[in-house]
């Protein structure tokens, strides 16, 4: 199983709520491999960006005023499947309809502050990553402990 990176961004009601330790500490546990992070503050035309196929739908004022509001962190976690099992980890988009047990159905309740964005595709995740992260940014490291989390061959 070839290894794929997806973009995660810890958004504004994330850190105002104090939640990106413990949700960060999910994606560790997992076994998900951390290679890139930064905190910034995201621009209207940064949000514009970032959610170019939102841009026209009449949620996306509310959201851009969300998430340009209070600061972000932005990752790159990487791994077989990491893609889906991170989308997977999140739940669906509205909280209130999340699964409990996934990350939006233990914490949010909400369907625009839903606390964590991560990239749906491929093609999102090349993009989005594009958008945040030169590529001398991200780090290519094998923790020392993987051969603890899959077996060689799955990784
Ligand atoms: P995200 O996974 O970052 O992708 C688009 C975001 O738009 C989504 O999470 C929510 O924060 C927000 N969003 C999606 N649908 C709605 C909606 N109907 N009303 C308000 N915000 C929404």
């Amino acid at each position: 199983m070839a290894s794929e990176k997806t973009f995660v961004m810890f958004k504004p009601d994330c850190l105002e709520r104090g939640l990106v330790g413990r949700i960060l500490t999910r994606f560790e546990e997992k076994g998900l491999r951390l290679v890139a992070m930064k905190m910034l503050r995201i621009t209207p035309a940064v949000a514009k960006q970032h959610y170019a196929e939102h841009v026209e739908k009449p949620f996306y004022p509310g959201l851009e005023e969300f998430i340009t509001a209070s600061p972000v962190v932005a990752c790159v976690f990487e791994g077989p499947e990491v893609i889906r099992v991170v989308r997977d980890m999140l739940g669906a988009t509205s909280g209130l309809k999340a699964t409990a047990g996934t990350i939006r159905g233990d914490y949010s309740s909400s369907k625009q502050m839903n606390l964590v964005h991560a990239s749906d595709s491929s093609e999102s995740a090349e993009r989005e990553i594009g958008i945040y992260f030169e590529p001398s940014e991200i780090q290519a490291w094998d923790p020392t402990l993987a051969c603890w989390y899959q077996a060689p061959g799955e990784a």
